[in-house]
């Protein structure tokens, strides 16, 4: 078990550069198996889930080689693929679930493991199975396992509304759509940009979909994909993530390699904070020269408030003048650090999936216990401010979504070492 041990009180300036956003990687990974023949993903973070996703893609036949310095993934997918996705690979990461759409669109049928629920909530996946079923799947739960057979012929295209814009359902919908029968509508679809990333993706392997960025994504059935060459959508919550450590620190931090317009909501938020915030092409710079107002977050899917930057709005609250109300209302969970949070002296007392924080003048570094990657971040920040020391238990959860998290901090300016706990 490894530890991050933070000296509070550095402000941090400089540059970072924002790679592959894992909530994209791992599902392009999965959108490989529509296609026989060698796909290549590039902007593939070097992260644990990765290696996950490698190797449940092993399970299933394909042959997968991560290259880390050029951070591509290649991956050969054979004409007859396995249907089986294990207890053992899927419980480790819920992002397994991506492969449930391609192992139905191409083999017919899909044994997945249900990853269950998690540090952040319940997760359901009523809204897969449920678009599924509407194709003419037949979805029963044995053993432990999500087993699906499409009718003889194939998937048959049909108008579908999600009661949620749920990310992970739009994804599942969107590749079992892609070579069912006829034409298949989702009504209500995600509009995340990694979304909008796969199904560039899917285009780009002859799909045919049209409605892509907005909330009617309308797919046409071709016969087969073929294998592509794909660029993974740079990490918005990372990208943020950074936003947040330059507002909190009262730091200057330029951040390169992103689509601005990704994080409107959240930039227009570090303005009302007090920071100034310039957008750029591909990158953006947040400075704060002063103490932060508080400010109201409402977490909603895209183009809302980002659930996965909400840890770290409440870490900038928890030191801000005034108080502010945070509402979470994606995963009913993620309120969990607020514990620990509370740890450190911040003032904040939840509701249901309201919190309200009253913002302190100061922090006092204490050991706090990340509980998921984003609940981590939270606290690294919030530990970047604390007086004196602050130690970041199991920062293996920080790793799955921050590739070089401390080494980055300390070429900002941050005090910060990895250690091994004992
Ligand atoms: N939901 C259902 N039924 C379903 C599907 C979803 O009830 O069939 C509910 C969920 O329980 C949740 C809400 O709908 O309350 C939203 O879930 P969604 O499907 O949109 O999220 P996801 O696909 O499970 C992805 C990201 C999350 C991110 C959310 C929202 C991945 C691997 N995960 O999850 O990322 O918070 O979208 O943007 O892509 C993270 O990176 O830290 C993380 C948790």
């Amino acid at each position: 078990m490894e530890v991050f041990r933070i000296q509070g009180g550095a402000r941090l300036a400089g540059q970072v550069q924002i790679t592959g956003a894992k909530n994209s990687s791992l599902k392009l990974m999965a959108a490989a198996l529509l296609a026989p023949g060698k796909t290549v993903i590039h902007a593939v973070p070097n992260i644990l889930d990765v290696t996950i996703m490698a190797e449940l893609l092993r399970r299933l036949g394909c042959k997968v080689e991560y290259d880390e310095a050029k951070q591509a993934v290649s991956i050969e997918v054979p004409q007859t693929i396995e249907h089986r996705a294990d207890y053992d690979l899927v419980r480790r990461m819920r992002a397994s679930i991506a492969v449930l759409g391609p192992l139905v669109a191409r083999t017919g049928e899909a044994d997945v493991a249900l990853p269950g629920g998690d540090a952040i909530g319940s997760r359901g996946l009523d809204m897969h199975t449920a678009g599924l079923e509407r194709m003419g799947a037949v979805v029963t739960n044995e053993h432990g396992y999500l087993v699906v057979h499409a009718p003889t012929g194939g998937l048959v295209g049909t108008a579908l509304y999600l009661d949620f814009p749920s990310v992970g359902a739009t994804e599942t919908l969107l590749m079992a759509g892609v070579t069912a029968n006829g034409v298949t509508v989702i009504d209500n679809a995600a509009r995340e940009p990694e979304i909008v990333d796969i199904c560039n993706m899917l285009v780009a392997m002859g799909a045919a979909i049209s409605g892509i960025g907005g909330s009617l994504l309308t797919v046409t059935g071709v016969d087969s994909l073929h294998a592509v060459e794909y660029t993974t959508v740079s990490d918005r919550i990372v990208a943020g993530t950074w936003a947040v450590a330059a507002a909190i620190t009262q730091g200057d931090i330029t951040v390169n390699n992103v689509n601005p317009s990704h994080l409107s909501i959240v930039l227009e938020k570090l303005a009302t904070a007090g920071a100034t915030v310039e957008v750029f092409e591909n990158s953006f710079r947040v400075q704060m020269d002063r103490r932060p107002t508080a400010v109201d977050i409402v977490t909603l899917p895209y183009p809302g408030f980002p659930t996965d930057l909400q840890p770290q709005f409440i870490a900038l609250n928890s030191i801000a003048e005034g108080s502010a109300m945070v509402t979470e209302n994606l995963f009913e969970a993620r309120f969990r650090f607020v514990q620990e949070l509370t740890r450190l002296g911040a003032e904040v007392r939840t509701d249901g999936h309201h919190a309200l924080i009253r913002g302190r003048s100061k922090l006092s570094g204490a050991p706090v216990e990340a509980t998921d990657i984003r609940a981590g971040a939270g606290l690294v920040l919030a530990g970047l401010v604390a007086d004196g020391e602050t130690t970041v238990h199991a920062v293996e959860h920080i790793d799955r979504g921050y590739v070089n998290f401390e080494k980055e901090l300390v070429e900002l300016g941050a005090t910060v070492v990895r250690e091994t706990s004992t």
